[in-house]
């Protein structure tokens, strides 16, 4: 519970590095009896892959290691759909190309939280912009929200794009 809550706050959190405890966070109230039983981030979240922003965990590498195994439903007639596709973006464009993993989403995520409100499911079927990410919508509703922040670039632009990444040889 500690780590889906520390999830959902991920951007709030720590901007300068470390973990406000939870009587500071400006989320729980302080005068709550609660905040003496609540785990505090520091001890939650310190023995989990470190990361060098958002909540400064790395999520993805904490549950693909086993380090954590949250509860994928609640009830057991529900059906968990995990989809291991990835999709090329920004085949254009002048950053390196972005590579929208399906697997590290759908191992949180639903189907259902994408499609189709946010994303047809079909490759090439939507209009993706940075300019509409930086204002939170489509990959921005939740990244620079409750997934790690827009200012890590590359990290969509993950995927070198060949020709450009090289710098000409010869000197002009
Ligand atoms: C959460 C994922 C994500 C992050 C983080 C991200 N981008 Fe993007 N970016 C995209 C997607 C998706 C597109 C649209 C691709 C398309 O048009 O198919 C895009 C498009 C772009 C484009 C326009 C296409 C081009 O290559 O000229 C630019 C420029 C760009 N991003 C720059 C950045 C910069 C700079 C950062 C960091 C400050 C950044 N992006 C961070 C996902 C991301
Ligand atoms: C985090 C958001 C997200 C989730 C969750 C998600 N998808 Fe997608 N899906 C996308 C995006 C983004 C695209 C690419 C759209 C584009 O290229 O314009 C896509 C594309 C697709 C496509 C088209 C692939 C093709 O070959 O044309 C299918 C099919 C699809 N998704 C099915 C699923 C299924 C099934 C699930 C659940 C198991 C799922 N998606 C979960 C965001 C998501
Ligand atoms: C509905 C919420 C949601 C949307 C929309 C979404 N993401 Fe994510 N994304 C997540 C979560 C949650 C994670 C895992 C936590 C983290 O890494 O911060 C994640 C992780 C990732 C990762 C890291 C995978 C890894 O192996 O570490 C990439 C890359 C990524 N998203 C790209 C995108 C791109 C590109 C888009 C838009 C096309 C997008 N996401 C849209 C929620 C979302």
């Amino acid at each position: 519970m500690a780590v889906l809550a520390a999830i959902l706050f991920s951007g709030n959190v720590a901007a300068a590095g470390s973990w406000q405890p939870l009587q500071n966070d400006d989320l729980h109230d302080p005068a709550s009896p609660a905040i003496g039983l609540l785990q505090q981030p520091a001890e939650a979240l310190s023995k989990l892959p470190p990361d060098t922003t958002g909540n400064l965990v790395r999520w993805v590498e904490a549950l693909e290691k086993g380090h954590i195994e949250p509860r994928s439903n609640i009830f057991p007639e529900t059906k968990i759909n995990l989809l291991d596709k990835d999709i090329l973006m920004n085949l254009k464009g002048g950053t390196p190309i972005v590579r929208f993993p399906h697997r590290a989403h759908t191992l949180w995520l639903d189907c259902a939280n994408c499609h189709d409100h946010l994303f047809k499911a079909q490759t090439g079927g939507n209009k993706l912009s940075m300019m509409q990410i930086l204002q939170g919508e489509q990959c921005g509703v939740c990244h620079g929200a409750v997934a790690f922040p827009l200012t890590e670039c590359n990290r969509c632009h993950s995927v070198p794009r060949p020709g450009i990444a090289k710098p000409s040889a010869t000197p002009r």
